[in-house]
């Protein structure tokens, strides 16, 4: 059963998806100018657009050429809604093809740093004469369409942005969304604010608001929720957006299965509870998870057994809740770019329990409620900090959900995990220190386990294990490189940790980007 998605109030710029890797970027860099946005197919019908009620349209790039056979086309219906415009490389070529410009095969292909020469016009007034912007396409503009002005050029695209005040219309060649067009984020913005005329009210304060509103109606004035804490800002986030919506109507659940890291179930235990006053039941599974991992070696079969038990766990406390009680929502922290890659289907599942926390009786039926699933990680941290949670949720770098358990080369057992935490707290505490949280997405700390090397402390011979310092940084996890972490740094790291983990006597430093390594040893 799906249901319209009705959490947001805000009148999405739509950005339509014409098969760009940059289409999420796009919404994301709207968002940035605090403006609401959502990502829509290009085989959105008109109808189903106007039924989304934007204030605006931006068509994306894409890796076709307008000419190409297949090319995703552009309705030219879209443009005669009256809503105002902007087109961005492929989807700048394709609103020119449709309003009677004319796009041509240059030859002149242009991949990367350009120079942008500003002719005129007013998205692009006060930057340099010449400056850089980030271009990938083969095609160009080489005519405006009708009544458009023609604002800037590069070497190899004649038209390479236009504008049309009088019917709220404009254009880039280039790619404003990237880092590497410095300008390109307040020509968005120009375009939103001064050509589009939309009001910059998504902020933090305002998404909470509406979301929690959204919960209290979608949940009602009875209705009981559980969810389950990971340790992690999202869960952390939609905890607290449930609680302020249906206060103890909601239990949270916190499973420890004992390979988290120094202090995590603390923060959950106390930070958390503090600042949302949740009803939490913590499960004690240590044992559990100790027991199932026993003489296990291979990564995906540890995966496996923790991904098992921890169904097993939830279960059972599950279980626990339920006793007496009827509960039928359950709390996920889904963000947008899960739901954009997954189709980007608006609604809600109501989904059969078993599917999903497996192994619940086959009569219970969970309505999932997502309130995260229209926003950027960004967003999440941005709207948990107004709720008050504490900076050690909110700002917490990615942790996965197996835990120490992939960051131990060999079998866990409960005193490889004591070791590898004891490290673990140590590189933290120093990274902290310096001043490198903002610079390093995450920072695993392996200890490789079945590995042994000689050391001499003291006056003896020591026979110990090496431990590996993997800070990365990245902007999504799919390509990350190492971190230049200074080396006055990554020697008191290493002094501390040999000092004060008897078992590590020596530490290195993991030196490879990803591809070809992965961010994870395991
Ligand atoms: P890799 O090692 O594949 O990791 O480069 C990419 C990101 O995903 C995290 N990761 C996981 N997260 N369950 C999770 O919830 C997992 O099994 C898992 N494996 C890796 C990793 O920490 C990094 O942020």
């Amino acid at each position: 059963m799906t249901q319209p998605d009705q959490s947001i109030q805000h009148r999405p710029v739509l950005v339509i998806d014409f098969g760009a890797q940059y289409a999420q970027l796009i919404a994301r860099r709207v968002r940035e100018a605090r403006v609401y946005s959502e990502v829509i197919p290009h085989t959105a019908t008109v109808a189903e657009i106007k039924e989304k009620n934007p204030v605006a349209l931006i068509l994306s790039g894409g890796p076709a050429s307008v000419y190409a056979e297949g090319a995703p086309t552009l309705d030219p219906e879209i443009l005669e809604l009256g809503l105002p415009v902007f087109g961005i490389c492929y989807g700048f070529q394709a609103m020119t093809h449709a309003l009677g410009g004319t796009v041509s095969h240059t030859g002149n292909r242009e991949y990367g740093r350009t120079d942008l020469d500003v002719l005129g016009g007013s998205l692009h007034q006060g930057f340099e004469h010449t400056h850089k912007v980030w271009m990938s396409h083969g095609d160009a503009v080489s005519q405006a369409p009708e009544g458009f002005e023609v604002t800037a050029r590069t070497e190899g695209a004649p038209v390479a942005a236009f504008e049309c005040p009088a019917r709220r219309m404009a254009g880039v060649q280039y790619h404003p969304e990237v880092l590497h067009s410095p300008h390109g984020q307040e020509v968005l913005t120009r375009f939103l604010t001064e050509i589009a005329g939309v009001e910059q009210d998504w902020t933090a304060a305002n998404i909470a608001e509406e979301l929690i509103a959204a919960v209290k109606e979608q949940v009602g004035e009875t209705g009981r929720a559980i969810c389950g804490l990971s340790g992690g800002v999202d869960s952390a986030v939609a905890a607290a957006l449930v609680q302020r919506a249906i206060g103890d109507r909601l239990t949270c659940v916190f499973v420890d299965h004992g390979l988290l890291r120094a202090g995590e179930r603390e923060q959950v235990e106390k930070d958390f509870v503090a600042a949302t006053g949740a009803k939490l039941v913590t499960m004690d599974e240590q044992q559990a998870f100790l027991a199932k991992l026993s003489g296990i070696s291979e990564p995906e079969a540890k995966r496996k057994a923790i991904g098992a038990e921890f169904i097993r766990a939830f279960e059972r406390a599950v279980a626990g809740v339920l006793e007496g009680q009827q509960v039928d929502f359950l709390v996920q922290g889904t963000l947008y770019p899960d739901v954009v890659e997954s189709g980007g289907g608006a609604g809600t599942a109501n989904i059969k329990s078993h599917h999903n926390v497996g192994g619940l009786p086959d009569d219970v039926e969970f309505t999932l409620v997502e309130p995260l699933r229209l926003l950027f990680k960004d967003e999440v941290r941005a709207v948990g900090r107004e709720l008050g949670l504490p900076e050690v949720i909110v700002a917490r770098q990615p942790f996965p959900g197996p835990g120490l358990g992939i960051r131990i080369i060999g079998e866990v057992t409960a005193e490889r995990l004591e070791i590898l935490r004891a490290a673990d707290a140590i590189a933290r505490e120093e990274l902290t220190a310096a001043g490198l949280d903002d610079q390093i997405w995450q920072c695993p700390v392996v200890l490789l386990a079945d590995v042994r090397s000689v050391g001499v402390q003291g006056d003896g011979r020591t026979y110990g294990h090496p431990l590996v310092l993997r800070p990365v940084a990245s902007e999504d996890a799919m390509t990350a490189d190492w971190v230049r972490v200074p080396h006055e740094v990554l020697e008191k790291i290493s002094t501390r940790i040999t000092n004060e983990v008897p078992e590590i006597n020596r530490v290195v430093l993991d030196i490879t980007s990803k591809p070809p390594a992965t961010i994870e040893w395991e």
